[in-house]
């Protein structure tokens, strides 16, 4: 047996000898064509019609980085391109420039959020970072966080720990509630929690689509009366359709009142939070027991990049250490991976980190509000005579003509969706309350009022 398996030119691993010239040109040439990739996005559109691509899959004899190198290419120009400004279909932004750098250096680092030996800084900076965010929110020196791979996973690890924190952990009472208007990855959470959908109970949205307080009241005491035991009342800070805020002061007195624990889903919104934006009820986020941050879906920070934030990190580490009985720990470190469900983590917090310093608060500020910008410039503009909107306070929002039908709308959508895509728009056609809308997502930092002048036009 040989102990030195390379039989390639280039080599397998970066090398602790030399100058690693081989990795730097392969870098080099990635960037170039990535640059270029995001270059041609005028010319390809949001989506390549190029179908050219086909997978291949790894054979006995490994390949030569040429033969990758072509593949790689093939790939990128099969790929949705989110740089392109017509690019308005999804909570995916294009990626901001530093934080793809960030990720870049996660790979190469390598190192590991599971144990604080095997990140010694990052695990640092990611607790640090998760402070800085708590403090902007209005927490006090007792919250803390830990990133996860998603907003559905920080959800996640906040209903775990409310429900641990609650007690009803073994109880098949214990439920907890959303609004019928939050996003459906909760139907996740109770698969994974071994709950039934009937631990998950939905509570009415009002006309703009936030919950409706006074069914938020008869749904809990129809829940005390059937025995149920209430762990969360989970308040949407952006929902997924039109962008809106449930009454998040009102929800969070009745949570103190019951010591209920409130958690804030702003997989969305909770982003805005943190700066001086003013919308309404947006500073009441400090009276949350959680709250999930999703930096990934509007500041472009590539994903994934998501935090979930509490207001007594005593209570992450109650729930998920286990003790890790395989690292080796001093005394007052705390290894992250006994913050949360997750174990081996990259280190996602430096693009967060990177993107943050890089942009600072007037950054952060401009990319949120020309967003919003972007949404009312939209909405002053489009026919409203002819469509029905509907939106929120922040960058989303979603549309149907008047006067049509169930199925004349649905195929309208399906139709105009074809025509938008043809003129280089990509929207997307989400199903709310058993109807298909159009919706724009206007959180693409290329796209500018000349770009929705033209897609207005198409819809006039
Ligand atoms: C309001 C809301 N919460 C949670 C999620 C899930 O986030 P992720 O896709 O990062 O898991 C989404 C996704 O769009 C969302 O819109």
């Amino acid at each position: 047996m040989t102990l030195d398996p390379i039989t390639k030119k280039e080599k397998l691993f970066p090398t602790h000898k030399g100058n690693n010239e081989d990795l730097l040109a392969l870098i080099n040439k990635t960037s170039q064509i990535l640059c270029k990739w995001f270059s041609d996005a005028e010319k390809i559109g949001p989506l390549s019609n190029d179908h050219n691509f086909k997978c291949s899959v790894p054979e006995e004899l490994g390949h030569s980085t040429d033969v990758l190198f072509s593949e790689i290419e093939s790939l990128i120009y099969s790929s949705f391109n989110p740089v392109h400004p017509g690019s308005i279909a999804h909570l995916d932004p294009p990626p901001l420039t530093i934080s793809i750098l960030g990720d870049l250096i996660a790979a190469g680092l390598n190192n590991n959020l599971l144990a604080h030996e095997l990140s010694p800084s990052i695990s640092l900076l990611e607790d640090s970072i998760c402070k800085w965010f708590s403090n902007k929110l209005g927490f006090t020196e007792a919250a803390g966080g830990i990133a996860a791979s998603g907003g559905t996973l920080s959800n996640l690890n906040a209903l775990v720990a409310a429900r641990n924190h609650s007690g009803f952990e073994e109880d098949k009472n214990a439920v907890f509630l959303i609004s019928e208007d939050a996003h459906s990855s909760f139907v996740k959470c109770c698969l994974i929690m071994g709950l039934s959908k009937n631990n998950l109970i939905k509570v009415k949205t009002d006309d703009n689509g936030c919950m409706d307080i006074d069914d938020l009241k008869k749904t809990i005491d129809k829940c005390y009366e059937k025995g149920k035991k209430i762990f969360s009342i989970v308040a949407t800070l952006g929902t997924t359709i039109r962008g809106a805020i449930d009454p998040i002061e009102e929800i969070s007195k009745i949570c103190k009142d019951r010591k209920i624990w409130l958690h804030i889903d702003g997989s969305i919104g909770g982003i805005f939070a943190i700066t001086k934006i003013p919308i309404n009820g947006i500073r009441n986020v400090k009276f949350a027991n959680s709250i999930t941050i999703n930096p990934q879906k509007i500041l472009g920070i590539t994903k994934t990049s998501s935090i979930l934030l509490v207001s007594d990190i005593e209570v992450l580490q109650k729930t998920f250490s286990t003790g890790l009985p395989y690292i080796s720990t001093e005394i007052n470190i705390l290894n992250r991976g006994e913050l949360g469900i997750q174990g081996s983590r990259p280190a996602e917090i430096i693009k967060l980190w990177l993107g943050l310093r890089f942009l600072g608060m007037q950054g952060i500020q401009n990319v949120l509000s020309s967003s919003i910008e972007k949404r009312k410039f939209f909405e002053n503009n489009i026919n409203t005579k002819k469509y029905l909107l509907f939106s929120g306070p922040l960058h989303i929002i979603s549309f149907i003509p008047r006067g049509m039908n169930k199925n004349e709308s649905d195929a309208w959508t399906l139709k105009k969706r074809a025509t938008l895509m043809n003129n280089n728009f990509m929207l997307s056609r989400p199903i709310f309350k058993n109807r298909y809308l159009l919706r724009a997502v206007l959180g693409n930092y290329n796209t500018g009022e000349k770009q929705i002048n033209e897609l207005i036009k198409l819809l006039n």
